[in-house]
Protein backbone atom coordinates (compact mmCIF):
# COMPACT_ATOMS: atom_id res chain seq x y z
CA UNK A 1 0.00 0.00 0.00
CA UNK A 2 2.72 2.52 1.10
CA UNK A 3 4.70 1.20 -2.08
CA UNK A 4 2.36 2.40 -4.19
CA UNK A 5 1.02 5.09 -2.78
CA UNK A 6 4.91 6.59 -3.29
CA UNK A 7 4.79 5.11 -6.95
CA UNK A 8 1.77 7.06 -7.58
CA UNK A 9 2.51 10.37 -6.22
CA UNK A 10 6.34 9.71 -8.24
CA UNK A 11 4.26 9.78 -11.57
CA UNK A 12 2.25 13.26 -10.39
CA UNK A 13 5.21 15.19 -9.19
CA UNK A 14 8.33 13.91 -10.95
CA UNK A 15 11.16 15.96 -9.11
CA UNK A 16 10.91 16.03 -5.37
CA UNK A 17 8.02 13.57 -4.60
CA UNK A 18 9.60 11.85 -1.61
CA UNK A 19 9.43 15.12 0.04
CA UNK A 20 5.63 16.59 -0.55
CA UNK A 21 4.62 12.98 0.34
CA UNK A 22 6.42 13.84 4.09
CA UNK A 23 4.82 16.73 4.20
CA UNK A 24 1.55 15.69 3.82
CA UNK A 25 1.07 14.24 7.06
CA UNK A 26 2.74 16.54 8.81
CA UNK A 27 1.18 20.10 11.13
CA UNK A 28 2.76 23.21 10.98
CA UNK A 29 3.25 25.80 13.65
CA UNK A 30 4.56 28.95 11.87
CA UNK A 31 6.80 31.49 13.71
CA UNK A 32 7.87 34.56 13.40
CA UNK A 33 11.21 34.85 15.00
CA UNK A 34 11.56 38.01 16.30
CA UNK A 35 8.01 37.15 18.52
CA UNK A 36 8.03 33.73 19.54
CA UNK A 37 10.19 33.56 23.03
CA UNK A 38 12.73 35.72 24.53
CA UNK A 39 15.74 33.97 25.71
CA UNK A 40 16.29 33.14 29.45
CA UNK A 41 17.60 36.19 31.45
CA UNK A 42 16.40 38.82 29.03
CA UNK A 43 15.15 41.95 29.96
CA UNK A 44 11.13 41.84 28.80
CA UNK A 45 11.49 44.89 25.98
CA UNK A 46 8.88 47.25 25.88
CA UNK A 47 7.64 45.36 22.20
CA UNK A 48 5.39 48.35 21.15
CA UNK A 49 3.55 47.04 17.80
CA UNK A 50 2.96 50.66 16.41
CA UNK A 51 6.80 51.07 16.43
CA UNK A 52 7.37 47.96 13.89
CA UNK A 53 10.63 47.60 15.79
CA UNK A 54 12.60 44.27 16.54
CA UNK A 55 10.97 42.29 19.76
CA UNK A 56 14.04 40.35 20.95
CA UNK A 57 13.10 36.59 19.51
CA UNK A 58 15.94 34.27 17.95
CA UNK A 59 16.52 31.08 16.75
CA UNK A 60 18.10 30.10 20.22
CA UNK A 61 15.08 31.20 21.81
CA UNK A 62 13.00 28.85 19.36
CA UNK A 63 14.64 25.84 20.51
CA UNK A 64 14.61 26.57 23.93
CA UNK A 65 10.74 26.98 23.55
CA UNK A 66 9.80 24.07 21.12
CA UNK A 67 8.43 21.93 24.25
CA UNK A 68 5.50 24.78 23.48
CA UNK A 69 4.73 23.32 19.57
CA UNK A 70 5.76 19.78 19.92
CA UNK A 71 3.01 19.13 23.05
CA UNK A 72 0.34 20.15 21.32
CA UNK A 73 1.33 17.86 18.52
CA UNK A 74 2.52 19.95 15.82
CA UNK A 75 5.40 18.20 13.58
CA UNK A 76 6.92 20.44 11.85
CA UNK A 77 7.84 24.62 12.11
CA UNK A 78 7.89 27.19 9.65
CA UNK A 79 9.88 30.04 10.72
CA UNK A 80 10.03 33.96 9.13
CA UNK A 81 12.78 34.88 6.72
CA UNK A 82 16.73 33.85 7.84
CA UNK A 83 18.45 35.87 5.44
CA UNK A 84 20.62 39.78 5.89
CA UNK A 85 17.83 42.60 5.77
CA UNK A 86 17.99 45.69 5.11
CA UNK A 87 20.70 47.45 7.18
CA UNK A 88 20.04 51.29 7.10
CA UNK A 89 18.52 53.83 8.88
CA UNK A 90 14.84 53.15 10.11
CA UNK A 91 12.32 53.84 8.00
CA UNK A 92 8.78 55.43 7.75
CA UNK A 93 7.48 51.79 8.13
CA UNK A 94 9.61 51.08 11.05
CA UNK A 95 12.26 47.90 10.90
CA UNK A 96 12.40 44.73 9.34
CA UNK A 97 11.73 42.35 12.47
CA UNK A 98 9.76 40.42 10.31
CA UNK A 99 12.37 39.69 8.31
CA UNK A 100 10.68 40.48 4.52
CA UNK A 101 12.90 42.93 3.47
CA UNK A 102 16.23 40.89 2.26
CA UNK A 103 19.21 42.56 1.39
CA UNK A 104 22.10 40.34 0.81
CA UNK A 105 20.53 36.90 1.05
CA UNK A 106 23.92 35.19 1.00
CA UNK A 107 24.09 36.47 4.50
CA UNK A 108 22.41 35.35 7.31
CA UNK A 109 20.31 37.95 9.87
CA UNK A 110 22.33 38.71 12.45
CA UNK A 111 19.52 40.04 14.51
CA UNK A 112 18.64 36.36 15.08
CA UNK A 113 21.92 34.52 15.34
CA UNK A 114 24.55 32.78 14.59
CA UNK A 115 25.12 30.58 11.44
CA UNK A 116 25.71 27.66 14.67
CA UNK A 117 22.92 28.64 16.46
CA UNK A 118 20.37 28.50 13.01
CA UNK A 119 22.49 24.94 12.63
CA UNK A 120 21.58 23.86 16.76
CA UNK A 121 17.87 25.02 15.81
CA UNK A 122 17.29 22.78 12.47
CA UNK A 123 19.40 19.81 14.56
CA UNK A 124 17.08 20.21 17.66
CA UNK A 125 13.91 19.61 15.29
CA UNK A 126 14.94 17.27 13.87
CA UNK A 127 16.25 15.14 16.95
CA UNK A 128 12.68 15.72 17.84
CA UNK A 129 11.13 14.51 14.87
CA UNK A 130 10.01 17.35 13.23
CA UNK A 131 10.56 19.43 9.97
CA UNK A 132 11.49 22.91 9.77
CA UNK A 133 9.97 24.78 6.83
CA UNK A 134 11.93 28.22 5.94
CA UNK A 135 10.52 31.54 4.64
CA UNK A 136 12.08 32.65 1.47
CA UNK A 137 12.32 36.37 -0.44
CA UNK A 138 13.06 35.79 -4.03
CA UNK A 139 10.78 37.61 -5.99
CA UNK A 140 12.48 41.37 -4.80
CA UNK A 141 14.80 43.00 -2.42
CA UNK A 142 13.96 46.07 -0.47
CA UNK A 143 14.74 49.40 -0.76
CA UNK A 144 14.54 53.25 0.50
CA UNK A 145 14.40 55.07 -2.66
CA UNK A 146 13.48 54.23 -6.61
CA UNK A 147 17.14 54.25 -7.41
CA UNK A 148 19.04 51.70 -4.80
CA UNK A 149 22.85 51.04 -4.70
CA UNK A 150 22.75 47.22 -5.77
CA UNK A 151 25.92 46.69 -4.30
CA UNK A 152 24.25 45.85 -1.14
CA UNK A 153 22.32 43.12 -2.71
CA UNK A 154 23.41 39.69 -3.91
CA UNK A 155 22.52 41.19 -7.54
CA UNK A 156 24.40 43.91 -8.28
CA UNK A 157 23.48 44.53 -11.96
CA UNK A 158 20.88 46.76 -13.53
CA UNK A 159 19.68 43.79 -15.97
CA UNK A 160 19.29 41.83 -12.93
CA UNK A 161 16.26 43.57 -11.76
CA UNK A 162 12.85 44.41 -14.18
CA UNK A 163 12.74 48.39 -14.25
CA UNK A 164 10.69 50.37 -11.99
CA UNK A 165 7.02 50.36 -12.83
CA UNK A 166 4.13 50.48 -10.15
CA UNK A 167 2.00 47.02 -10.18
CA UNK A 168 -1.19 47.16 -11.74
CA UNK A 169 -3.21 44.54 -10.31
CA UNK A 170 -5.46 43.93 -12.70
CA UNK A 171 -2.71 42.62 -14.99
CA UNK A 172 -1.08 39.56 -13.86
CA UNK A 173 2.48 40.61 -16.33
CA UNK A 174 2.32 44.06 -14.27
CA UNK A 175 2.36 42.28 -11.10
CA UNK A 176 5.40 39.72 -11.86
CA UNK A 177 7.22 42.44 -13.27
CA UNK A 178 6.92 45.67 -11.81
CA UNK A 179 7.44 46.60 -8.01
CA UNK A 180 5.96 45.71 -4.88
CA UNK A 181 5.77 48.01 -1.87
CA UNK A 182 5.39 51.80 -2.80
CA UNK A 183 7.91 54.39 -3.27
CA UNK A 184 8.71 55.12 0.49
CA UNK A 185 9.72 51.36 0.68
CA UNK A 186 9.90 50.07 -2.90
CA UNK A 187 10.80 46.51 -3.40
CA UNK A 188 13.20 46.55 -6.26
CA UNK A 189 11.73 43.17 -8.20
CA UNK A 190 14.64 40.81 -9.26
CA UNK A 191 14.46 39.61 -13.02
CA UNK A 192 13.81 36.03 -12.87
CA UNK A 193 13.77 35.55 -16.56
CA UNK A 194 17.24 36.09 -16.56
CA UNK A 195 19.85 33.69 -16.97
CA UNK A 196 22.80 35.11 -13.89
CA UNK A 197 19.86 35.32 -11.94
CA UNK A 198 18.20 32.05 -12.39
CA UNK A 199 21.30 30.35 -11.77
CA UNK A 200 22.42 32.51 -8.83
CA UNK A 201 19.14 31.62 -7.33
CA UNK A 202 19.44 27.83 -8.35
CA UNK A 203 23.25 27.51 -6.27
CA UNK A 204 22.13 30.17 -3.46
CA UNK A 205 18.98 27.76 -2.70
CA UNK A 206 20.80 24.45 -3.00
CA UNK A 207 23.71 26.00 -0.58
CA UNK A 208 21.30 27.32 2.25
CA UNK A 209 18.98 24.28 2.19
CA UNK A 210 21.85 21.84 2.28
CA UNK A 211 24.16 23.75 4.87
CA UNK A 212 21.16 24.52 7.08
CA UNK A 213 19.25 20.65 6.50
CA UNK A 214 16.20 22.97 5.70
CA UNK A 215 12.99 20.39 5.09
CA UNK A 216 10.71 22.54 3.08
CA UNK A 217 10.24 26.26 2.11
CA UNK A 218 7.50 28.48 2.36
CA UNK A 219 7.82 31.22 -0.75
CA UNK A 220 7.01 34.33 -0.19
CA UNK A 221 5.05 36.24 -3.07
CA UNK A 222 4.86 33.25 -5.75
CA UNK A 223 2.75 34.03 -7.60
CA UNK A 224 4.47 37.59 -8.75
CA UNK A 225 7.40 35.89 -9.90
CA UNK A 226 6.43 33.80 -13.61
CA UNK A 227 5.54 30.35 -12.60
CA UNK A 228 8.33 28.63 -15.56
CA UNK A 229 10.76 30.23 -13.07
CA UNK A 230 9.52 27.57 -10.17
CA UNK A 231 9.88 24.09 -11.32
CA UNK A 232 14.13 24.45 -11.70
CA UNK A 233 14.13 26.42 -8.55
CA UNK A 234 12.30 23.87 -6.43
CA UNK A 235 14.59 20.96 -8.23
CA UNK A 236 17.54 22.63 -7.27
CA UNK A 237 15.95 22.54 -3.26
CA UNK A 238 15.31 19.72 -3.38
CA UNK A 239 12.85 20.12 -0.50
CA UNK A 240 8.93 20.55 -0.61
CA UNK A 241 8.10 23.96 -1.91
CA UNK A 242 4.69 26.04 -0.74
CA UNK A 243 3.80 29.08 -2.19
CA UNK A 244 1.94 32.42 -1.57
CA UNK A 245 -0.63 33.15 -4.07
CA UNK A 246 -2.85 35.80 -2.19
CA UNK A 247 -5.94 35.31 -3.97
CA UNK A 248 -9.37 34.41 -2.96
CA UNK A 249 -9.84 32.56 -6.28
CA UNK A 250 -9.64 28.77 -6.92
CA UNK A 251 -9.11 29.24 -10.71
CA UNK A 252 -5.91 31.27 -10.53
CA UNK A 253 -4.68 29.84 -7.13
CA UNK A 254 -4.49 26.21 -8.57
CA UNK A 255 -2.70 27.25 -11.40
CA UNK A 256 0.54 27.26 -9.04
CA UNK A 257 0.53 23.70 -7.89
CA UNK A 258 1.78 21.17 -10.34
CA UNK A 259 4.83 20.12 -12.13
CA UNK A 260 4.56 23.89 -13.52
CA UNK A 261 4.66 25.68 -10.79
CA UNK A 262 5.09 24.33 -7.16
CA UNK A 263 4.56 21.35 -5.06
CA UNK A 264 1.76 23.56 -2.92
CA UNK A 265 0.29 26.78 -2.00
CA UNK A 266 -1.11 28.40 0.93
CA UNK A 267 -5.31 28.09 0.40
CA UNK A 268 -6.10 31.11 0.50
CA UNK A 269 -9.34 30.42 -1.54
CA UNK A 270 -10.75 28.05 1.99
CA UNK A 271 -9.33 30.81 4.24
CA UNK A 272 -12.27 33.53 2.72
CA UNK A 273 -14.75 30.67 2.75
CA UNK A 274 -14.13 29.84 6.04
CA UNK A 275 -14.19 33.50 6.86
CA UNK A 276 -17.93 33.85 4.91
CA UNK A 277 -19.15 30.48 6.77
CA UNK A 278 -17.82 30.88 10.48
CA UNK A 279 -17.33 34.65 11.67
CA UNK A 280 -19.69 36.16 13.90
CA UNK A 281 -21.08 38.82 13.23
CA UNK A 282 -20.83 37.50 9.62
CA UNK A 283 -22.59 36.17 6.40
CA UNK A 284 -22.67 32.82 7.63
CA UNK A 285 -22.59 31.57 4.55
CA UNK A 286 -21.87 27.83 4.59
CA UNK A 287 -22.64 27.26 0.82
CA UNK A 288 -19.62 29.82 -0.01
CA UNK A 289 -17.49 27.17 1.85
CA UNK A 290 -19.00 24.00 0.25
CA UNK A 291 -18.64 25.85 -3.12
CA UNK A 292 -14.79 26.08 -2.21
CA UNK A 293 -14.55 22.65 -1.27
CA UNK A 294 -16.07 21.54 -4.54
CA UNK A 295 -13.81 23.78 -6.77
CA UNK A 296 -11.21 23.00 -5.20
CA UNK A 297 -11.46 18.76 -5.58
CA UNK A 298 -11.92 19.87 -9.67
CA UNK A 299 -8.89 22.20 -9.87
CA UNK A 300 -5.61 21.68 -7.67
CA UNK A 301 -3.11 18.99 -8.77
CA UNK A 302 -3.57 17.73 -4.90
CA UNK A 303 -5.63 19.23 -2.35
CA UNK A 304 -4.03 17.07 0.16
CA UNK A 305 -0.71 19.42 -0.07
CA UNK A 306 -2.33 21.93 0.71
CA UNK A 307 -1.60 24.65 3.34
CA UNK A 308 -4.66 25.79 5.49
CA UNK A 309 -4.33 28.47 7.73
CA UNK A 310 -7.16 31.17 9.68
CA UNK A 311 -4.09 33.43 9.71
CA UNK A 312 -0.58 34.46 9.28
CA UNK A 313 1.27 37.91 9.03
CA UNK A 314 -0.09 39.46 6.44
CA UNK A 315 -4.12 39.63 7.72
CA UNK A 316 -5.94 40.12 10.35
CA UNK A 317 -5.93 37.50 13.40
CA UNK A 318 -9.12 35.36 13.12
CA UNK A 319 -10.67 37.36 16.66
CA UNK A 320 -9.99 40.86 15.10
CA UNK A 321 -12.65 39.41 12.52
CA UNK A 322 -14.82 37.31 14.84
CA UNK A 323 -14.80 37.28 18.55
CA UNK A 324 -17.08 34.37 19.43
CA UNK A 325 -14.79 31.33 19.87
CA UNK A 326 -16.58 28.41 18.90
CA UNK A 327 -16.48 30.35 15.61
CA UNK A 328 -12.84 29.94 15.59
CA UNK A 329 -12.77 26.70 16.82
CA UNK A 330 -15.20 25.38 14.45
CA UNK A 331 -13.27 26.93 11.43
CA UNK A 332 -9.99 26.09 12.72
CA UNK A 333 -11.42 22.08 12.85
CA UNK A 334 -12.03 21.84 9.33
CA UNK A 335 -8.47 22.99 8.33
CA UNK A 336 -7.28 20.41 10.39
CA UNK A 337 -9.56 17.20 9.42
CA UNK A 338 -10.33 17.89 5.45
CA UNK A 339 -7.58 17.51 2.85
CA UNK A 340 -4.27 19.44 3.37
CA UNK A 341 -1.75 20.48 6.10
CA UNK A 342 -2.74 22.32 8.89
CA UNK A 343 -0.99 25.60 9.44
CA UNK A 344 -0.97 27.71 12.76
CA UNK A 345 0.20 30.81 13.00
CA UNK A 346 1.64 31.31 16.81
CA UNK A 347 -0.51 33.00 19.26
CA UNK A 348 -3.68 31.93 17.64
CA UNK A 349 -4.12 29.86 20.29
CA UNK A 350 -3.81 32.37 22.59
CA UNK A 351 -6.82 34.15 20.54
CA UNK A 352 -4.51 37.27 19.90
CA UNK A 353 -7.03 39.80 18.51
CA UNK A 354 -4.59 42.20 16.06
CA UNK A 355 -5.30 43.62 13.23
CA UNK A 356 -3.64 43.98 10.26
CA UNK A 357 0.05 44.01 10.01
CA UNK A 358 1.93 45.12 12.25
CA UNK A 359 -0.92 44.74 15.08
CA UNK A 360 -1.29 40.96 13.67
CA UNK A 361 2.86 40.41 14.89
CA UNK A 362 2.28 40.62 18.35
CA UNK A 363 5.13 38.86 21.27
CA UNK A 364 3.99 35.31 22.55
CA UNK A 365 5.70 36.28 25.69
CA UNK A 366 3.05 38.14 27.55
CA UNK A 367 0.47 35.32 27.34
CA UNK A 368 3.11 33.00 29.82
CA UNK A 369 2.46 29.92 26.96
CA UNK A 370 -0.42 29.33 28.78
CA UNK A 371 -2.66 26.05 27.41
CA UNK A 372 -5.48 27.67 26.85
CA UNK A 373 -9.02 26.17 25.27
CA UNK A 374 -7.91 26.77 21.80
CA UNK A 375 -4.26 25.28 22.60
CA UNK A 376 -5.91 21.94 23.97
CA UNK A 377 -8.38 21.76 20.83
CA UNK A 378 -5.16 22.51 18.73
CA UNK A 379 -3.46 19.12 20.64
CA UNK A 380 -6.53 17.27 20.27
CA UNK A 381 -7.10 17.69 16.84
CA UNK A 382 -2.84 17.17 16.20
CA UNK A 383 -3.75 14.27 18.28
CA UNK A 384 -5.98 12.39 16.40
CA UNK A 385 -4.74 13.28 12.98
CA UNK A 386 -1.23 11.78 13.75
CA UNK A 387 -3.01 8.64 14.76
CA UNK A 388 -5.05 8.70 11.28
CA UNK A 389 -1.61 9.04 9.64
CA UNK A 390 0.22 6.14 11.39
CA UNK A 391 -2.28 3.91 11.16
CA UNK A 392 -4.20 4.49 8.04
CA UNK A 393 -3.89 6.04 4.85
CA UNK A 394 -5.85 8.96 5.79
CA UNK A 395 -3.92 11.84 4.85
CA UNK A 396 -4.73 10.82 1.05
CA UNK A 397 -8.52 9.80 1.18
CA UNK A 398 -10.55 12.39 0.10
CA UNK A 399 -12.79 15.11 1.94
CA UNK A 400 -16.61 14.35 0.80
CA UNK A 401 -19.31 16.60 2.05
CA UNK A 402 -22.79 14.89 3.57
CA UNK A 403 -24.63 17.56 4.18
CA UNK A 404 -24.61 21.09 4.68
CA UNK A 405 -27.10 23.88 5.36
CA UNK A 406 -27.11 27.48 6.37
CA UNK A 407 -25.68 26.53 9.95
CA UNK A 408 -24.51 23.03 10.03
CA UNK A 409 -21.68 20.88 7.65
CA UNK A 410 -20.79 17.37 8.21
CA UNK A 411 -17.86 15.80 6.07
CA UNK A 412 -16.43 12.73 6.10
CA UNK A 413 -12.69 12.31 5.03
CA UNK A 414 -11.53 8.52 6.18
CA UNK A 415 -13.07 6.79 8.62
CA UNK A 416 -13.44 10.68 10.17
CA UNK A 417 -16.75 12.16 10.15
CA UNK A 418 -16.58 16.21 11.18
CA UNK A 419 -19.48 18.04 12.03
CA UNK A 420 -19.24 22.06 12.18
CA UNK A 421 -21.80 24.60 13.14
CA UNK A 422 -21.61 28.85 12.46
CA UNK A 423 -24.12 29.67 14.98
CA UNK A 424 -21.49 30.25 17.81
CA UNK A 425 -21.56 30.12 21.36
CA UNK A 426 -25.05 30.52 22.76
CA UNK A 427 -26.94 27.26 23.34
CA UNK A 428 -29.21 26.57 20.87
CA UNK A 429 -32.46 23.36 22.02
CA UNK A 430 -33.51 23.63 18.79
CA UNK A 431 -30.71 23.53 16.43
CA UNK A 432 -28.70 20.22 15.12
CA UNK A 433 -27.07 18.80 12.04
CA UNK A 434 -28.59 15.86 11.23
CA UNK A 435 -26.74 13.52 7.88
CA UNK A 436 -26.46 10.16 7.26
CA UNK A 437 -22.82 8.94 8.43
CA UNK A 438 -21.11 5.80 6.77
CA UNK A 439 -21.54 3.76 9.49
CA UNK A 440 -24.46 0.95 10.61
CA UNK A 441 -27.13 1.41 12.86
CA UNK A 442 -26.28 1.19 16.79
CA UNK A 443 -22.31 1.97 15.99
CA UNK A 444 -20.92 4.05 18.71
CA UNK A 445 -19.03 6.85 17.78
CA UNK A 446 -16.94 9.13 19.73
CA UNK A 447 -16.72 12.75 19.26
CA UNK A 448 -13.08 12.95 20.01
CA UNK A 449 -13.31 16.93 21.70
CA UNK A 450 -15.66 16.69 24.23
CA UNK A 451 -15.27 12.44 24.46
CA UNK A 452 -19.19 12.42 24.06
CA UNK A 453 -21.03 8.97 22.67
CA UNK A 454 -23.47 8.97 19.76
CA UNK A 455 -25.12 5.77 18.56
CA UNK A 456 -26.05 5.54 14.80
CA UNK A 457 -29.44 5.57 14.18
CA UNK A 458 -31.63 3.43 11.29
CA UNK A 459 -29.94 3.96 8.66
CA UNK A 460 -26.84 5.40 9.70
CA UNK A 461 -28.28 8.66 10.56
CA UNK A 462 -26.43 10.59 13.05
CA UNK A 463 -28.19 14.04 14.99
CA UNK A 464 -25.65 16.58 16.77
CA UNK A 465 -28.07 19.29 18.76
CA UNK A 466 -26.47 22.62 19.98
CA UNK A 467 -27.35 22.56 23.70
CA UNK A 468 -24.38 23.36 24.67
CA UNK A 469 -23.17 25.73 22.14
CA UNK A 470 -22.04 25.45 18.45
CA UNK A 471 -18.97 23.04 19.36
CA UNK A 472 -17.31 21.34 16.64
CA UNK A 473 -17.94 17.21 16.50
CA UNK A 474 -15.40 14.68 15.37
CA UNK A 475 -16.46 11.48 15.31
CA UNK A 476 -15.06 8.16 14.89
CA UNK A 477 -15.66 4.32 15.33
CA UNK A 478 -15.17 3.74 18.76
CA UNK A 479 -13.19 0.69 18.25
CA UNK A 480 -10.95 2.74 15.76
CA UNK A 481 -9.92 5.09 18.20
CA UNK A 482 -8.49 2.48 20.84
CA UNK A 483 -4.70 3.23 20.98
CA UNK A 484 -5.01 7.15 20.27
CA UNK A 485 -4.86 8.02 23.02
CA UNK A 486 -7.90 9.92 22.96
CA UNK A 487 -11.05 9.34 25.23
CA UNK A 488 -9.54 6.72 27.35
CA UNK A 489 -11.83 6.57 30.22
CA UNK A 490 -15.59 7.15 27.38
CA UNK A 491 -13.39 3.90 25.57
CA UNK A 492 -13.01 2.05 29.26
CA UNK A 493 -9.06 2.03 28.76
CA UNK A 494 -7.83 3.25 32.08
CA UNK A 495 -9.47 4.44 35.06
CA UNK A 496 -12.03 6.87 34.69
CA UNK A 497 -12.47 9.75 37.22
CA UNK A 498 -15.88 11.66 38.24
CA UNK A 499 -18.31 8.91 39.13
CA UNK A 500 -17.79 6.25 35.69
CA UNK A 501 -17.09 3.63 38.11
CA UNK A 502 -18.76 1.24 36.14
CA UNK A 503 -15.61 1.91 33.55
CA UNK A 504 -12.98 1.18 36.27
CA UNK A 505 -13.89 -2.25 36.38
CA UNK A 506 -12.98 -2.84 32.57
CA UNK A 507 -10.16 -1.06 32.84
CA UNK A 508 -7.36 -3.80 31.02
CA UNK A 509 -6.36 -2.02 27.28
CA UNK A 510 -6.17 -6.14 26.11
CA UNK A 511 -9.56 -6.43 26.27
CA UNK A 512 -11.17 -7.53 23.00
CA UNK A 513 -13.10 -4.99 21.11
CA UNK A 514 -16.27 -6.95 20.60
CA UNK A 515 -16.15 -7.06 24.93
CA UNK A 516 -15.95 -3.10 24.39
CA UNK A 517 -18.34 -2.50 22.03
CA UNK A 518 -20.81 -4.64 24.28
CA UNK A 519 -19.96 -2.56 27.28
CA UNK A 520 -20.65 0.71 25.95
CA UNK A 521 -23.98 -0.35 24.49
CA UNK A 522 -24.99 -1.58 27.76
CA UNK A 523 -24.44 1.49 29.46
CA UNK A 524 -25.61 3.53 27.30
CA UNK A 525 -29.21 1.70 27.05
CA UNK A 526 -28.71 2.33 30.69
CA UNK A 527 -28.69 5.83 30.25
CA UNK A 528 -25.25 6.14 32.17
CA UNK A 529 -23.38 8.36 29.62
C1 LIG B 1 0.48 44.55 -18.43
O1 LIG B 1 1.71 44.92 -17.78
C2 LIG B 1 2.84 44.82 -18.60
C3 LIG B 1 4.08 45.08 -17.73
O2 LIG B 1 4.00 46.32 -17.11
C4 LIG B 1 2.71 45.81 -19.76
O3 LIG B 1 3.85 45.71 -20.59
C5 LIG B 1 1.45 45.49 -20.53
O4 LIG B 1 1.25 46.46 -21.53
C6 LIG B 1 0.25 45.48 -19.62
N1 LIG B 1 -0.90 44.99 -20.35
C7 LIG B 1 -2.06 45.64 -20.36
C8 LIG B 1 -3.15 45.00 -21.14
O5 LIG B 1 -2.22 46.69 -19.77
C1 LIG C 1 -22.71 32.90 -0.55
O1 LIG C 1 -21.58 32.53 -1.31
C2 LIG C 1 -21.90 32.13 -2.61
C3 LIG C 1 -20.65 31.55 -3.23
O2 LIG C 1 -19.54 32.40 -3.04
C4 LIG C 1 -22.43 33.34 -3.38
O3 LIG C 1 -22.75 32.96 -4.69
C5 LIG C 1 -23.66 33.84 -2.66
O4 LIG C 1 -24.10 35.02 -3.27
C6 LIG C 1 -23.36 34.11 -1.20
N1 LIG C 1 -24.60 34.38 -0.51
C7 LIG C 1 -24.76 35.44 0.28
C8 LIG C 1 -26.09 35.58 0.93
O5 LIG C 1 -23.89 36.26 0.48
C1 LIG D 1 -8.74 44.71 15.95
O1 LIG D 1 -7.41 45.22 15.92
C2 LIG D 1 -7.27 46.60 16.25
C3 LIG D 1 -5.82 46.96 16.05
O2 LIG D 1 -4.99 46.02 16.69
C4 LIG D 1 -7.74 46.82 17.67
O3 LIG D 1 -7.68 48.19 17.97
C5 LIG D 1 -9.16 46.30 17.82
O4 LIG D 1 -9.53 46.39 19.17
C6 LIG D 1 -9.25 44.85 17.36
N1 LIG D 1 -10.62 44.39 17.42
C7 LIG D 1 -10.97 43.33 18.14
C8 LIG D 1 -12.40 42.94 18.04
O5 LIG D 1 -10.19 42.70 18.82
C1 LIG E 1 1.34 36.33 32.67
O1 LIG E 1 2.01 36.39 33.90
C2 LIG E 1 2.13 37.71 34.44
C3 LIG E 1 3.00 37.65 35.67
O2 LIG E 1 2.59 36.64 36.52
C4 LIG E 1 0.73 38.23 34.73
O3 LIG E 1 0.81 39.58 35.20
C5 LIG E 1 -0.10 38.23 33.44
O4 LIG E 1 -1.42 38.61 33.71
C6 LIG E 1 -0.09 36.83 32.82
N1 LIG E 1 -0.74 36.90 31.53
C7 LIG E 1 -1.65 36.01 31.13
C8 LIG E 1 -2.24 36.21 29.77
O5 LIG E 1 -1.98 35.05 31.80
C1 LIG F 1 3.56 7.69 14.93
O1 LIG F 1 4.60 6.80 14.61
C2 LIG F 1 5.89 7.28 14.95
C3 LIG F 1 6.89 6.31 14.39
O2 LIG F 1 6.56 4.99 14.70
C4 LIG F 1 5.97 7.43 16.46
O3 LIG F 1 7.22 7.97 16.81
C5 LIG F 1 4.90 8.39 16.91
O4 LIG F 1 4.87 8.48 18.31
C6 LIG F 1 3.54 7.95 16.43
N1 LIG F 1 2.59 9.01 16.73
C7 LIG F 1 1.32 8.75 17.06
C8 LIG F 1 0.49 9.96 17.34
O5 LIG F 1 0.85 7.65 17.11
C1 LIG G 1 -32.91 24.25 26.77
O1 LIG G 1 -33.72 23.28 27.38
C2 LIG G 1 -33.43 23.11 28.78
C3 LIG G 1 -34.24 21.94 29.29
O2 LIG G 1 -35.55 22.03 28.83
C4 LIG G 1 -33.73 24.41 29.52
O3 LIG G 1 -33.41 24.26 30.88
C5 LIG G 1 -32.88 25.52 28.91
O4 LIG G 1 -33.19 26.75 29.51
C6 LIG G 1 -33.10 25.62 27.42
N1 LIG G 1 -32.13 26.55 26.87
C7 LIG G 1 -32.43 27.43 25.90
C8 LIG G 1 -31.30 28.29 25.45
O5 LIG G 1 -33.53 27.52 25.42
C1 LIG H 1 -4.65 7.21 27.25
O1 LIG H 1 -4.04 5.94 27.31
C2 LIG H 1 -2.75 5.90 26.70
C3 LIG H 1 -2.29 4.46 26.75
O2 LIG H 1 -3.34 3.63 26.42
C4 LIG H 1 -1.81 6.81 27.45
O3 LIG H 1 -0.56 6.81 26.82
C5 LIG H 1 -2.38 8.23 27.42
O4 LIG H 1 -1.57 9.07 28.19
C6 LIG H 1 -3.79 8.24 27.97
N1 LIG H 1 -4.32 9.57 27.75
C7 LIG H 1 -5.01 10.22 28.69
C8 LIG H 1 -5.52 11.58 28.28
O5 LIG H 1 -5.24 9.76 29.78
Amino acid sequence: MLLSLVALSLLACPAFAATAEQWRTRSIYQVITDEFALEPGAVVPECVLSDSTWCGGTWNSIRENLDYIQDAGFTAIWISPVSQNYQGPRTAYGDPYHGYWPADIQQLNEHFGTANELMALTAEVHRRDMYIMVDIVINNVMATSLTPDLSSYMFKDQEHYHPYCPVDYSNLTSEQQCWLGDTTVPLPDVNTENADVISQYSSWIANLVQTYNIDGLRIDAAKHVHASFWPAFAQSAGVFCMGEVFDPSVSTVSQWQGPQALDSVLNYPLYYALQAAFTLPGPQNMSALTSVLSQSKAAYKDTTLLGNFLENQDVPRWHNLSVDPQSMYNAMTLGFLSDGIPIVYYGQEQSFSGNSDPYNREPLWPSNYTKTTAYELMTTLNTLRNFLINTTDWATQPTNVLTSTDNGLAFQKGNIVTVLTNIGSPPQNFTQTSFQSPWPAETIAIDVIACRQFVAASGGYIGVEYTKGGVPVVLADSSFLVGSGLCNATLGLQDGSQGQTIVQSFASRDRPLTWLLTFITITISLGLV
